[in-house]
């Protein structure tokens, strides 16, 4: 799954999280064990499709999304019609299609529902994509703490934007209360697990193209901070349509390749 597929994708996926992606996904297995993989909130299907390039024989991958259907609350309907305006299952579909011969498991629902179509306890990775606002982000990770393996592994994203205060606020309680132990963040996502995070927080490169790291700790337990190199610090790009992110993107490296010369 090259970088030139998931950029022909609307979306906001950064260079950090596709590398981190494709290690939890990938040598991550090692620790986690199999096991199924899960997406709530899935939009044009930008995360979903690298995510289904990791499936391995025996084991399922599920996403679930509103889709265009409507939300139940005014806050959640505002949220979709403002920021994923033009977004259809169909579309999903289609760039999904354009990189795998198969769908994963599609479910048009709200995220919380994920529980009746995934086994409990039998999830290896699981992205928290959906509503970004705290009542419905603490019904997911409730959905995440049932579904996941003993080692699995739950991704959340914009826990720490400006513009999404609900998911630190959920995010870090259920650290604070929920046994969540936090295994490393990057500037968008926090990656964690009801397991052991040691090996994983050990297996994580400490340096890489795309960051440097340091280690502090917190709530009790290690955790790895990624921050990006110069050239990928793409924190404005949330506030872009996702049609212009790629264009975006390229011109931010170009004109840092010029810089650095
Ligand atoms: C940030 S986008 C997902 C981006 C995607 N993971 C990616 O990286 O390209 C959030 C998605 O969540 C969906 N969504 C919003 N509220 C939802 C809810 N209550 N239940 C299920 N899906 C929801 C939206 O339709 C949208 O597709």
């Amino acid at each position: 799954m090259s970088d030139e597929d998931l950029d022909a994708i609307p979306g906001w996926f950064d260079a950090i999280d596709r590398e981190l992606f494709r290690w939890f996904l990938g040598s991550g297995r090692e620790i986690s064990g199999p096991g199924h993989l899960v997406e709530l909130g899935s939009y044009m299907g930008q995360s979903a499709v690298l995510i289904g390039d990791h499936l391995q024989d025996g084991e399922t991958f599920t996403i679930i999304d509103l889709f265009e259907a409507p939300a139940d609350d005014e806050a959640n309907s505002q949220e979709n019609s403002e920021s994923y305006a033009g977004l259809s299952r169909q579309a999903f579909e289609r760039y999904y299609r354009g990189v795998h011969p198969a769908l994963p498991t599609v479910v048009q629902d709200f995220s919380e529902r994920i529980v009746d179509h995934v086994e409990a306890a039998s999830t290896r990775f699981m992205h928290v994509d959906a509503s970004h606002l705290y009542e419905h982000v603490v019904l997911d990770i409730a959905a995440a703490k049932r579904l996941l393996a003993t080692d699995g592994v739950v991704v959340f994203d914009d826990f720490r934007s400006g513009h999404t205060p609900g998911v630190a606020a959920a995010v870090w309680s259920a650290v604070a209360t929920e046994g969540l132990r936090p295994i490393v963040v990057s500037p968008n996502k926090l990656y964690a697990t009801w397991g052991e995070p040691a090996p994983y927080i050990d297996g994580v490169a400490t340096t890489s193209p795309w960051w440097t790291s340091e280690v502090q700790d917190v709530s009790g337990g290690r955790l790895l901070i990624l921050s990006p190199r110069a050239h990928e610090t793409y924190r404005w790009i949330k506030y872009l349509p996702p049609a212009a992110v790629p264009g975006a993107k390229k011109a931010r490296a170009r004109l840092a390749a010029l810089t650095r010369r």
